[in-house]
């Protein structure tokens, strides 16, 4: 479970990046919007998948580092864990929160509507989008260690640290 969504969320985290960057520098137009409705729709979608992978990972403890991993390295990967996921909230909340101050409907999946969370607030929203702006910089910062922290494991010190992370293999 907690592999499952460790991959789905990055699949999807992916896309959500894209959906962002374009829908940022998109001309105003229909297709703006949508890729808007997009962006904000599957940002919701992964604030609940974060909520049920940090439920799941309360109730099930996460298999330790192997012995060879010195103290300051598991600090490090507590910590930089401990950022992705206050980003993976943070991102989702302030998107939201620049939304309501904007007095923008929030429609998700053009299936139903969620209620605005703050109320019209010009200086709120653009404050907002500095820190949206800011966490998305941070996420990517600790994404790349995250990702040459992984791959270190597997190509330098050839240890199990990656491979008990892919689908199928036990540990
Ligand atoms: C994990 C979730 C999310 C990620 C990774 C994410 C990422 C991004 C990225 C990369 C951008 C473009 C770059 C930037 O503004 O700095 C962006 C912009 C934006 N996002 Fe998100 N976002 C997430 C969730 C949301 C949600 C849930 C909403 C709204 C409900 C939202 C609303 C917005 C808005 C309105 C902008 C444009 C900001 C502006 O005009 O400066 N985002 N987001
Ligand atoms: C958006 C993309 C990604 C996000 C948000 C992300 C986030 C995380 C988080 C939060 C954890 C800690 C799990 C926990 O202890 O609860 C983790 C573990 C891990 N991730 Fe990622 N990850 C991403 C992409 C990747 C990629 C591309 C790789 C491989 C190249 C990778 C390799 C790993 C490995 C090996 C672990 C296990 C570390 C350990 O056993 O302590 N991740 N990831």
């Amino acid at each position: 479970m907690a592999k499952l969504l460790h991959w789905l969320m990055a699949a999807l985290l992916l896309i959500q990046l894209l959906l962002g960057a374009f829908a940022l520098i998109w001309p105003l137009s229909p297709t703006k919007l949508q890729l808007f409705i997009w962006h904000k729709s599957l940002g919701l979608l992964l604030l609940v998948l974060v909520l049920i992978r940090l439920a799941w990972r309360w109730l099930n403890p996460v298999p330790r580092l192997p012995s060879s991993v010195p103290p300051w390295q598991r600090l490090a990967s507590q910590l930089s864990h401990l950022t992705l996921y206050v980003c993976l909230i943070a991102l989702p909340i302030t998107g939201w929160v620049i939304n309501s101050a904007s007095n923008v409907p929030l429609k998700v999946f053009w299936l139903f509507r969620l209620p605005n969370i703050t109320e019209p607030d010009k200086a709120l929203e653009q404050l907002m989008k500095w820190v949206h702006g800011g966490f998305v910089m941070l996420f990517l910062l600790v994404l790349v260690v995250h990702i040459a922290a992984a791959l270190h494991h597997h190509f330098v010190r050839h240890d199990e640290v990656l491979t008990r992370m892919l689908p199928g293999r036990s540990r």
